[in-house]
């Protein structure tokens, strides 16, 4: 999946088939301490405190005043009236926030809960408040329930604590479509509940400038708004299926007699939150993308470019030109007052997708690489960056940019943030090179992709540190962060289902990195009250065991596990959305004729999970072929090149492999390329078999000569499975497989009477 290719492709309807983990997770007990991240250590003591109203916050170093605050704002949630707060402890009981200068790590804490009273010590404020956040979610779920407690009660427990990494990121696209400032006040508080530390908010685009310049007022009187484009269109479609992709109504206006959707934060909005975020502990990191990206800006300012048009090239829009001094006047007065706005060290200039072909013909680029010995467009643009960072060093701050800024040489002091996972070799060139390096590759880290049962274990298993570098090396790896580009998330609805519970995987790589897999499953099923108290619009768990294409002989049953014991199925099957009013399904369903069932489970709250298509197909076992073949393994064939879908593959292949099961061989490195496998399984024993197959891009199964699975078409990794009845022996294999650039996911499973699905044995394999 290249990424661009993908941003502009419409997604397929929703994921199917459920999880085998979460059977697991459904029947396992609760562990007592569900804290996500997981703490570097935690010994677990005897009985617990009680906070009430008469317990005080005792503090005595200034440097925490506001972490005294912010616990004091944690605990008024729950009593409704805040506690005392003082300057040294007297006999009453207390909750202690103690400054301990031998926690020497950064935001490292120490949290000690015994009957006699709570102590939070750090050395650093940012430890202190790390600390009340753990300690917060040692609290009832339900933080912001309408009426007072009398009292709380924390278990006692001894933690000391600190983060695996120094980044801790998620990124905001509020360009594409806007996100209020509640909202992002709202997920910067979820933020801190998890321990990130940094928030990349994508502030300008093609499709919408979204920050104040006082300078250049047209930026967001003009640039702020549109009329609907082709990413309002596409998420309309949508949303007749579900409520989540309606256009947020909150940012459609009307305007010189014209229906606009947009939005900016003022200055004094931007600062607002800023100050939020710093009271929590998070750096806000501006982005204003250039030199590409920049539509919006160029609409009201056509004396940005080289040639004074402001069009869609072939991927990307006309980029400001490198090349005018009018350019960095601009650049360098946008800059300064966006370091008013944002104090933090880091600044990102984007810099990705630059469309370079309007720089070819200007004279004034002609003029500028003659004098100082330019040859190619690609160092013009590296031209623009290293200038640029020039001018944010002089200011004291320091660069962040996309990888491509990498591609003609740069300077070892920009933090390179690495997206491209078609280029690999990019975030080990940064890092070989000395630079500091941000990993946030689109796979798993682009959370626009849909997610399906797979993303969490995908997300929880990413390594920030590519697996090339030295020990030395690494070092530069400072953490990483997921980014959510919002062309195809209009609501808040819609953006908080594709973050969580996805982030709450990444906030444990990054504070804990210590792989807890099935005990952190276990810890999120306890994160889901707390979410649904803030008003997380979270992805509920899926179904367990489910395939989407289902085969019978005679009949067979529809019997799903609840996700959550607390969860209701309901179900149809006249092709209508399943409702709270639909049919309920209590117990098991029998099937004898073709037909096709939509089922979901629902919250008590009526919140829906995802829509399961199952289809239903009657079949006879499959005859296996009568011939002699005994080469292990199949055959693949190999066609570079770009194909829109599998199904439209043809003429000779450049290369015949042969490969041990469904693996993409090495050889296959073009920067498209599709993929033919052909062979047989040697099926055990007659039955009906189940298939997974996940892939990036698209990709169809035919076994028997009977379609088992359509996964088709350019998108990410995503699993679709079906099944096949089959007789023992030979039967006939077919797969094709596009990779439409930097995917590379091909995995294919199977299981067989209820089975956790696996990988199919190589010995099953034959050509
Ligand atoms: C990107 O996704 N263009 C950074």
């Amino acid at each position: 999946m290249k990424f661009y290719y993908y941003r502009k492709t419409l997604c397929l309807a929703l994921i199917l088939a459920g999880s085998f983990t979460q059977f697991a997770l459904a029947q396992e007990a609760d562990p007592k301490f569900a804290l996500i991240p997981y703490p570097s250590s935690l010994t677990e003591g005897k009985g617990s405190f009680t906070i009430s109203s008469s317990t005080a916050i005792v503090s005595a170093d200034r440097r925490f005043d506001n972490e005294a605050a912010q616990l004091n704002l944690l605990i008024k949630q729950y009593l409704k009236t805040p506690l005392k707060q003082l300057k040294s402890a007297t006999a009453g009981k207390s909750i202690l926030l103690k400054y301990d200068g031998s926690i020497t790590a950064p935001e490292g804490y120490r949290l000690a809960v015994t009957a006699g009273g709570i102590v939070l010590s750090a050395k650093e404020p940012a430890g202190a408040f790390r600390a009340i956040e753990t300690l917060r979610q040692l609290l009832p779920a339900e933080e912001r329930s309408a009426k007072g407690l009398k009292s709380v009660s924390v278990p006692a427990v001894t933690i000391a604590d600190q983060p695996a990494y120094a980044w801790r990121g998620m990124h905001l696209d509020v360009s594409r479509h806007f996100f209020s400032v509640a909202y992002v006040k709202k997920f910067i508080d979820l933020l801190a509940l998890y321990k990130f530390n940094k928030l990349h908010l994508h502030l300008t685009d093609d499709q919408g400038w979204r920050i104040e310049i006082k300078k250049y007022p047209k930026l967001t009187e003009e640039g702020a708004w549109r009329t609907f484009n082709n990413q309002d269109s596409a998420v309309m479609v949508k949303s007749k299926n579900n409520p989540d992709f309606v256009i947020d109504p909150k940012h459609i206006v009307q305007k010189r007699g014209k229906t606009l959707y947009g939005g900016f934060y003022t200055q004094e909005q931007m600062k607002g939150i800023v100050a939020y975020a710093l009271s929590k502990h998070i750096d806000i990191i501006p982005e204003i993308d250039m030199p590409g990206h920049m539509m919006a800006a160029i609409n009201s300012y056509p004396f940005l470019t080289a040639n004074g048009e402001n069009k869609w090239g072939k991927l990307f829009t006309t980029p400001i030109c490198p090349c005018k001094e009018t350019t960095f006047e601009f650049a360098e007065n946008v800059f300064t007052e966006i370091m008013e706005i944002f104090p933090g060290k880091y600044i990102h200039i984007g810099g990705d997708e630059v469309d370079r072909s309007s720089w070819e013909q200007a004279e004034s680029c002609k003029e500028l690489m003659a004098k100082n010995n330019i040859k190619t467009t690609a160092e013009l643009q590296s031209y623009f960056i290293n200038r640029m960072e020039k001018f944010f060093n002089s200011k004291g701050r320091k660069l962040i940019g996309w990888d491509e800024i990498l591609e003609d040489g740069i300077s070892s002091t920009a933090v390179v943030m690495y997206w491209r996972s078609w280029v690999p070799y990019a975030p080990v060139k940064a890092a070989k090179n000395g630079n500091q390096v941000v990993m946030s590759p689109g796979n798993p880290l682009y959370f626009d992709n849909e997610p399906d049962r797979n993303s969490l274990y995908e997300v929880y298993h990413f390594n920030p540190v590519p697996a090339k570098l030295t020990a030395a090396e690494a070092k530069g790896i400072i953490g990483a962060q997921a980014n959510t580009w919002s062309e195809r998330i209009p609501s808040e609805n819609r953006a908080d289902y594709m973050i969580f519970p996805r982030m709450t995987a990444l906030a444990e790589v990054l504070w804990s990195n210590k792989d807890r897999y099935e005990n952190y499953m276990q810890r999120l099923k306890l994160q889901f009250p707390r979410l649904d108290a803030l008003g997380v619009s979270y992805r509920l768990p899926d179904i367990s065991g489910l395939v989407e294409r289902n085969v019978f002989i005679d009949e067979t049953v529809l019997n799903p596990v609840k996700p959550l014991s607390d969860m209701k199925f309901r179900y149809t099957t006249d092709g209508t959305l399943p409702e709270l009013s639909s049919a309920a399904l209590d117990g098991p369903l029998k099937i004898n004729k073709n037909m096709a069932v939509r089922l979901a489970a629902f919250t008590t709250g009526g919140r829906r999970s995802d829509i399961y298509d199952l289809q239903y197909t009657q079949q006879d076992l499959a005859a296996p072929v009568n011939t002699f073949v005994s080469k292990p393994g199949l055959s693949c064939n190999y066609f570079p090149g770009e194909f829109k879908n599998a199904k439209s593959i043809s003429g000779e292949p450049k290369a015949v492999f042969t490969v041990k099961n469904i693996v993409v061989p090495a050889e296959a490195n073009a920067p498209a390329f599709c993929l033919k496998y052909q062979g047989y399984l040697d099926i055990p024993a007659d039955g009906i078999y189940s298939f997974y197959l996940n892939c990036d891009d698209g990709g169809i199964l035919k076994i028997a000569g009977r379609e088992v699975i359509d996964n088709d078409g350019p998108h990410g990794p995503f699993e679709k499975s079906g099944q096949v009845a089959l007789r023992k022996g030979l039967q006939p294999v077919a797969l094709d497989f596009i990779e439409g650039g930097g995917g590379y996911t091909l995995k294919l499973k199977y299981s067989f009477n209820g089975s956790e699905p696996v990988e199919v044995p190589s010995s099953w394999w034959k050509h």
